[in-house]
C-alpha cells in the first residue's frame, strides 16, 4: 500500500479515536464480513438515512412513491424537517438483503438526495437460508 494512502488512513482513524492501525483494520474486516454474511443469508433489517432538499421538484413525492412500492418491506419512516430547505428521513426496512440494497441504492441515487447511508444487519432468527440464487444482487 502506498505511503500517502497509509498516512491518510492513519490520520482518519486517529480522528475516529482508534489507538492503532490494527484495531481499525479489525473493525473494517468485521464490517466486510457482516456484509458478506448478509449477501449469503438473505433476510435483513436495515435503516436507511436520507437528507434531502425538499425544494427539488417532486422529490418528496418520488421518495414516498418508492416507499409505497416497497410495501411491507418498509416497516416505519421517521421524518424530520431539519431546516427551511432540508428534510431528514430514517426508513426502517426489512426483507431480502438484495431487495433492500437495491431499494436503498435507488433512493440514495434520486436527484436532490444530498446525504445518506444504509446500515443493514442479518435478521435475527432468519439467518442461514443459503438460497444464493435469490440474493445474488446484493452489493
Ligand atoms: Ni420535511
Amino acid at each position: 500500500m502506498d505511503g500517502d494512502l497509509l498516512q491518510r488512513f492513519d490520520e482518519h482513524i486517529t480522528g475516529k479515536g482508534y489507538a492503532n492501525r490494527s484495531e481499525a483494520l479489525r473493525d473494517l474486516v468485521r464490517a466486510d464480513l457482516v456484509d458478506a454474511h448478509l449477501q449469503r443469508d438473505g433476510l435483513a433489517v436495515a435503516t436507511l438515512t436520507l437528507v434531502y432538499d425538499h425544494h427539488v421538484r417532486e422529490l418528496s413525492e418520488k421518495l414516498t412513491d418508492m416507499q409505497h412500492e416497497l410495501g411491507e418491506h418498509v416497516v416505519s419512516t421517521l421524518h424530520v424537517h431539519l431546516d427551511h430547505d432540508h428534510c431528514l428521513e430514517v426508513i426502517v426496512l426489512r426483507g431480502p438483503a438484495g431487495l433492500i440494497q437495491t431499494a436503498a441504492d435507488r433512493l440514495l441515487a434520486t436527484k436532490g438526495v444530498e446525504h445518506g447511508r444504509l446500515v443493514a444487519t442479518a435478521l435475527p432468527g432468519h439467518t442461514h437460508h443459503h438460497d444464493d440464487r435469490q440474493h445474488q444482487g446484493t452489493r
